[in-house]
């Protein structure tokens, strides 16, 4: 079965979640495939909204840190970068429905949907110093405009998790409430706006993203220059090394 189950009906394209066993980490293909069917969302006329969602106690646990090992395919044409890409830019609304622990990009791209249920259980986490890595998906820019420079710094240099009523309260999430009903209230959305004139919908996503739409795709690719380099080196290469084998990092021989 695959990683990403896509569904359409009543006009909602729905994309979930589905690699339960390793906790819905994103792997290359996963990216791959949810890059183009967002690009097919685009193009069909009969699909108005999207969303993206999973299950009730795990949104993601980030990117595959197998892969992050490997430290193959993060460049500026990786399906990662594309991925983050073609979702910053998409035209139709995007609503995400998030349920217990969303990690790294499961956090970060959020910052790119339009709208976004949680479940009383969502933690949201950007522990990328805590990998050796810096922030991804124009993180670095929309959290501390979202939620002030402070807040931000304790999100990303911390690294410790936003529960969901704390990330009610910075405006990352819309609307909190039991786990059991976060894909309803996403779908309930989904339909009332689905109803609405597509074309309104649209004019009014672009005149809000457009300010900003050349530095969010710039600070992008910029992010994904350093982490790339990053993901290489010995800190980050130390930290996956210690979460596949189940020990803690140990930085302390490290310059960097
Ligand atoms: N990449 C690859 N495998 C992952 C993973 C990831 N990001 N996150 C979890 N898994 C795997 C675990 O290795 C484990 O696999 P195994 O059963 O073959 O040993 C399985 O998923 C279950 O994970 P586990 O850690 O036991 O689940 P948990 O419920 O105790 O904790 C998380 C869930 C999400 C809190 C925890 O898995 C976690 O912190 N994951 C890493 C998050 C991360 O640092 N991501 C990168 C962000 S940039």
């Amino acid at each position: 079965m695959s990683d990403v189950l896509i569904h359409f009906e009543d006009a909602v394209l729905t994309h979930t979640l589905n690699r339960a066993h390793k906790k819905n980490a994103f792997t290359q293909e996963m990216y791959v495939g949810l890059a183009q069917s967002l690009r097919d969302a685009q193009d069909r006329s009969e699909v108005r909204v999207v969303i993206i969602q999973a299950h009730e106690t795990i949104f993601s646990a980030g990117n595959d840190i197998a892969d992050f090992l490997s430290a193959e395919g993060f460049g500026l044409d990786s399906p990662v970068i594309d991925f983050l890409q073609t979702l910053a830019s998409f035209q139709k609304p995007v609503i995400a429905s998030v349920c217990g622990p969303a990690v790294g990009i499961g956090s970060s791209m959020l910052l790119h949907c339009d709208l976004v249920v949680a479940g009383d259980n969502a933690a949201f986490s950007l522990p990328f110093v805590n990998l050796g890595l810096c922030p991804e998906a124009a993180s670095s820019l929309l959290l501390p405009q979202l939620m002030g420079y402070h807040r931000a710094a304790e999100a990303l240099l911390l690294g410790e998790p936003f529960m969901a009523e704390a990330a009610l309260e910075v405006g990352w999430v819309n609307k909190v409430v039991v786990p059991s009903e976060a894909n309803m209230v996403a779908k309930a959305w989904a339909l009332k706006l689905a109803a609405k004139p597509l074309e309104a919908l649209i004019q009014t996503k672009a005149l809000m993203k457009s300010p900003q739409a050349l530095a969010v795709k710039a600070v992008i690719e910029q992010e994904a220059m350093v982490f790339a380099r990053m993901l290489k080196e010995a800190p980050a290469q130390e930290a996956f090394s210690a979460f596949l084998e189940h020990r803690k990092p140990d930085f302390s021989k490290q310059r960097t």
